[in-house]
This record gives C-alpha cells, sequence and structure tokens, in this order.
C-alpha cells in the first residue's frame, strides 16, 4: 500500500496545498506511489482555492494546485494517513490536541530540520517562492525516508 501523507497549516490556502503539489510531482516524477493530501487547523477557508500567489508560484515550477480546495482537519484523518506533517509549532500543537488516543499517525513539524515553515500570507510573493523552496526540502526527506523503508 502506498505512504500516505497529510499536510496542514493553518488556513490549507498557502503552505499545505502547495506541500501537497510539490510532493505529489516530485513522487510521480521518482516513480514512487504515494498518496498526498492536505487541511487546514481552521475552517476560515474551507471549500477555497489556494491563494492565487500560492498557484503563481507553483505554476512557474510546472506545478498545478489550482484544482485544490481547502477543508479542516478531522479526527479520522489521525486514522486515514501514516504520517502527518505539521508546518508550525502553533499547528502541531493543534494537531497534538485533536490527535485520538492510539492515532495510527505519526505526527511531528514537516521541516527536517526542526525548522517552521513560516506563514507566507501577510507578506509578498517573494515569501511563497521561499516557502517553496522549503517544502522542496520536506518532500525530498519524506521520500528518502520512504526508500529507506523499503
Ligand atoms: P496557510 O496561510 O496556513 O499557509 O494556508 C494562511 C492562510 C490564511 C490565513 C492565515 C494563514 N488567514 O488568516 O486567513
Amino acid at each position: 500500500m502506498p505512504a500516505r501523507v497529510l499536510y496542514v497549516c493553518l488556513g490549507n490556502i498557502c503552505r499545505s496545498p502547495m506541500a501537497e503539489g510539490v510532493l505529489a510531482a516530485r513522487a510521480a516524477e521518482a516513480g514512487i506511489e504515494i498518496v498526498v493530501d492536505s487541511a487546514g487547523t481552521s475552517d476560515w477557508h474551507v471549500g477555497d482555492m489556494p491563494d492565487p500567489r500560492a498557484i503563481e508560484a507553483a505554476a512557474v515550477r510546472g506545478i498545478d494546485i489550482s484544482e485544490q480546495r481547502a477543508r479542516q482537519v478531522q479526527s479520522t484523518d489521525f486514522r486515514a494517513f501514516d504520517l502527518i506533517l505539521a508546518m508550525d509549532e502553533r499547528n502541531l500543537a493543534k494537531l497534538q490536541r485533536l490527535a485520538p488516543k492510539g492515532a495510527r499517525a505519526r505526527l511531528r513539524l514537516a521541516h527536517p530540520d526542526g525548522r517552521e515553515v513560516p506563514d507566507p500570507y501577510y507578506g509578498g510573493p517573494d515569501g511563497f517562492v521561499a516557502v517553496l523552496d522549503m517544502l522542496e526540502e520536506v518532500a525530498a526527506d519524506v521520500l528518502r525516508n520512504l526508500k529507506t523503508r523499503e
């Protein structure tokens, strides 16, 4: 069965949709089967498209995230996914509070260095490019870990 990875940020319109797009694209290029999804800890943008700045930054790398729609994390996600990756400490703490007892998913910060992926929402387009670069590192780490587990 393919590994199932869920990325989580606050709104599910900036960081986690870009993370989903990057990992899906890099896995496909590497011929690795994987299930990737994303969600937000808030319900603020449920049903919304990704932020136009996120769509544009991803498109520059040939990644189309425009079909994604925001959703909120659910308790069933802790059964449905193997790995849940939070963008920052705030969202990690929220997930830890939501996690049902005995949940199967592993839960940690997304970046392998333990750095937070900063919220680009209130900044300019450069912030989205910097976040995408971090998310490439995250995706590479996820794929490396999958390979070593085989
Ligand atoms: P995200 O960014 O968590 O990366 O999707 C944000 C999107 C929206 C808001 C904050 C962060 N907001 O305040 O609406």
